[in-house]
């Protein structure tokens, strides 16, 4: 056995030992794990105009976005998701997590400061650490610790805030209307990574950006396209000269394969679903609302904010591995979340809800979780 192969294996007994082995799963029972919130993955319209673009474009896009690997397409879906998002420009990658690395290292400078969420996404989190700024981390969602914060450091160059929108892990939503607010009065540099909200809330389903008013306060957001507009990649959305900086500077954007063109069309079809389509978004929600009442009334407790992902805290990742295990054995596809993913000791059920599910199966699963507990 080789010494790296031996480091590797204890490594991986570690990891065992701890109950955070990894194990890769297909779908399989009712979806209540997966991120396609609107039940677009499988939509008829979207596989239509994939395969037709398919059939125009190829498969592969064949080079970087700079080279031979731009499309028409891929410039219409960025105007039309500019549109939408009532952004002047926006730029789109082949996923959330090369958007978020990249977007960061690009604008963030030595001189900058970085005020991050603690339970940001890993890929903004990878993305402040590729950059040289100085990073300050805040409790989930405390504007006023923020607030002091922001007060009480000095910085030379740009200061930026970093937040997702609607929290991937634990569902709730960040106190945006705030934060525009403080960013506006200290001249910080707002960046909202929109991925689980896109698609979902504001008027036009644009995302928390729209529902709360503040687009001009935003510097960029990013939208994946992976969750609930159903296929793949993400849209970074902003000025003009900030999309144009990104062209010219985003390494992740820039020494990468472009995404595969046909997605593009599927995009343009998702997008104007969930523009026209805005009962969808608001029976998910209301169905969100009738599960975690549901769970409340039978003593579960989950917080009661309104979104789509209701986090079923567990604790301990052995005791979460298994309640998941016996659910997946009564026809349910739930997965347990567990660290590196939610700190220590924040096990939990991740249910992640979709309009294809119902009232019922809500019922049937909270008799079956009760009894797992
Ligand atoms: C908040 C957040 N940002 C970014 C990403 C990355 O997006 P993608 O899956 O398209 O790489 C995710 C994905 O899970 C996410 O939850």
């Amino acid at each position: 056995m080789s010494e790296l192969q031996y480091r590797t294996q204890q490594k991986l007994r570690e990891i065992e030992a701890k109950g955070l082995t990894r194990k890769l799963l297909s779908p399989k029972g009712i979806d209540l794990s997966s991120n396609d919130y609107l039940c677009l993955a499988k939509d008829e319209r979207l596989k239509n105009a994939m395969i037709k673009a398919v059939r125009r474009e190829g498969v592969g896009s064949t080079g970087s976005r700079l080279l031979r690997g731009e499309r028409d397409c891929f410039a219409e879906v960025e105007k039309q998701f500019a549109e939408f998002k009532a952004a002047e420009s926006s730029l789109y990658f082949s996923s959330g997590y090369q958007a978020n690395i990249g977007l960061l290292q690009t604008f963030l400078e030595a001189d900058d400061l970085v005020f991050s969420d603690e339970l940001n996404h890993a890929s903004l989190i990878d993305g402040m650490r590729l950059s040289n700024a100085r990073k300050i981390i805040f409790r989930h969602l405390d504007v006023d610790r923020l607030a002091k914060l922001i007060k009480d450091t000095d910085c030379t160059g740009q200061k930026f805030l970093v937040t997702e929108s609607l929290f991937s892990m634990d569902g709730d939503i960040a106190p945006l209307k705030k934060y525009a607010e403080i960013c506006r009065q200290t001249h910080i540099n707002l960046i909202v990574d929109e991925a689980h909200a896109v698609g979902i809330y504001g008027k036009k389903g644009s995302g928390l950006i729209e529902n709360f008013g503040i687009e001009n306060d935003v510097f960029l957001s990013i939208n994946t396209a992976g969750k609930a507009l159903g296929a793949a990649g993400a849209f970074i959305a902003g000025k003009n000269w900030a999309i144009e900086y990104l062209i010219n500077k985003c390494r992740s954007f820039i020494f990468s394969t472009a995404p595969l063109p046909a997605v593009a069309d599927a995009l343009k079809v998702a997008l104007e679903i969930v523009e026209t389509e805005k009962q969808s978004r608001e029976k998910l929600l209301n169905l969100s609302r009738f599960f975690r009442e549901l769970l409340n009334e039978n003593d579960i407790s989950v917080p009661l904010d309104n979104s789509q992902i209701v986090p079923i805290l567990i604790g301990d990742s052995k005791k979460a591995v298994k309640i998941a295990e016996s659910l997946q054995a009564k026809g349910f596809d739930i997965r347990a979340i567990r660290p590196p993913t939610v700190s220590e000791n924040t096990s939990r059920l991740r249910v992640s809800l979709n309009v294809g599910l119902t009232e019922e199966i809500m019922r049937e699963f909270v008799n079956y979780l009760k009894i797992n507990l």
